[in-house]
């Protein structure tokens, strides 16, 4: 289905003061972003405004800081990020709302941008509260979300605002709804999703969806040990979850009607406890003896899943195999990685974990497309609705 809303590249913004939601949930570190993926994603969006002559109000969260003020979740740090990577001033606006962000929004001229404060340490962000979503649309006469990350939420910055603004789609998010959309809906054959990450409960609509539309879904990560607990196996102190293991036990019976091949991992690597130094071993097979636990998949399920990927004519992937940010059990999540990386078919990398991992391998300029969005990914794999884009005009609405 080609997406239906109205994009930011018909707005009539010449001008006009245009508020963005931007998703500028960043890692900080020492004050400073630690990795400002998500504030480049956004730039395009940012310079085609600034270059046709709008005035920018950019709004974004920042963690979740409950609707109370946290000086540590202040986008501050964000500000200089993004002035250095758009060449000019940031002005960080001291909060949301109120008299002195209004006045600091009707001072900028065409091309000025304004960031305002984490719109989360307002208490109606999260309820979608309309006297907020009224205050951030009294800032601009024009909505535009690239918010991609935030859009499977329905907040006042995120939806309730569209309510009162024209909204038009950010490049961003109409090319991550479009790339993520093509994978289930119209994918170079076999499609290979390799799944991982810690918590079935989490992926259970996706797993659903692509037992309907995939050929073969990989699995590794945590997630495994529910399996291997539903199927009766000894997972000795691995992790697992009651949930999940319900969960396991419908897929793996979906599973068994389905043409879609569900594979899991046939051998393991073994810690006795989850720290970097701990004692490591593999196992060539998958029953876990009391005293350890599964911490990555193993070398013999590496080559296997690489191999999968390799023959792939789509690969989808979310989700590391291991605990990859300790070096002793990264080799899983390495081998899916480089695989992904050199997939001759169409690859598409999604939630934080595992486009973290590509980064960390240097591996990020090898994918196809690396999505910005962790759970709004999933929840557009599974097939939902996302309020943030649901929200924004159509585009025969258009005038
Ligand atoms: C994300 O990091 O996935 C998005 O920014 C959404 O954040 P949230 O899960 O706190 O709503």
């Amino acid at each position: 289905m080609a997406f239906s809303k109205a994009s930011v590249r018909d707005a009539a913004v010449k001008g006009r003061r245009v508020l963005v939601r931007v998703d500028f949930n960043v890692p900080l570190k020492d004050g400073e972003v630690a990795d400002d993926t998500r504030i480049r994603a956004a730039l395009p969006t940012l310079e085609l405004l600034r270059e046709r002559g709008a005035a920018l109000v950019l709004a974004s969260h920042l963690g979740r800081p409950g609707g109370k003020v946290a000086p540590e979740l202040s986008l501050a740090p964000v500000s200089r990020r993004l002035s250095e990577l758009l060449g000019v001033p940031v002005t960080q606006a001291p909060g949301v709302t109120g008299a002195e962000v209004e006045l600091a929004a009707g001072c900028l001229g065409p091309g000025e941008v304004l960031l305002l404060e984490n719109t989360r340490f307002e208490p109606g962000e999260t309820k979608n509260d309309p006297m907020l979503a009224g205050s951030l649309a009294a800032l601009a006469q024009v909505y535009v979300n690239d918010a991609f990350g935030a859009a499977h939420r329905a907040h006042a910055s995120t939806e309730g605002v569209a309510r009162h603004l024209p909204g038009y789609a950010g490049l961003l998010l109409e090319r991550e709804v479009t790339e993520l959309n093509k994978v289930v809906e119209d994918p170079a054959r076999p499609l290979v999703v390799v799944l991982g990450g810690a918590k079935v409960s989490d992926k259970v609509g996706v797993i659903d969806r692509f037992l309907e539309v995939a050929d073969q879904i990989l699995i590794g990560g945590a997630m495994c040990f529910s399996f291997f607990k539903a199927q009766g196996k000894e997972i000795g102190d691995s992790l697992f979850d009651e949930e999940s293991v319900a969960a396991a036990r419908e897929a793996l019976a979906k599973a068994a009607e389905s043409e879609c091949e569900l594979t899991l991992p046939v051998d393991l690597v073994l810690g006795r406890e989850f720290s970097a130094d701990t004692e490591r071993r593999e196992l060539d097979g998958v029953e876990v003896p009391a005293g350890w636990m599964g911490l990555d998949v193993g070398p013999k399920t590496g080559e296997l899943y690489a191999e999968a990927v390799a023959g792939a004519g789509t690969v989808l992937w979310n989700g590391p195999m291991g605990a990859f940010e300790m070096e002793p059990f990264a080799a899983g999540t390495r081998a899916v990685a480089e695989a992904v990386a050199a997939a001759p078919g169409k690859t598409v990398v999604g939630g934080g974990d595992s486009v973290a991992a590509m980064v960390q391998f240097g591996l990020e300029d090898k994918v196809d497309w690396l999505s910005t969005g962790g759970g709004a990914s999933l929840e557009l794999l599974e097939g939902k609705a996302l309020p943030g884009v649901e929200a924004l005009i159509d585009k025969k609405e258009e005038s």
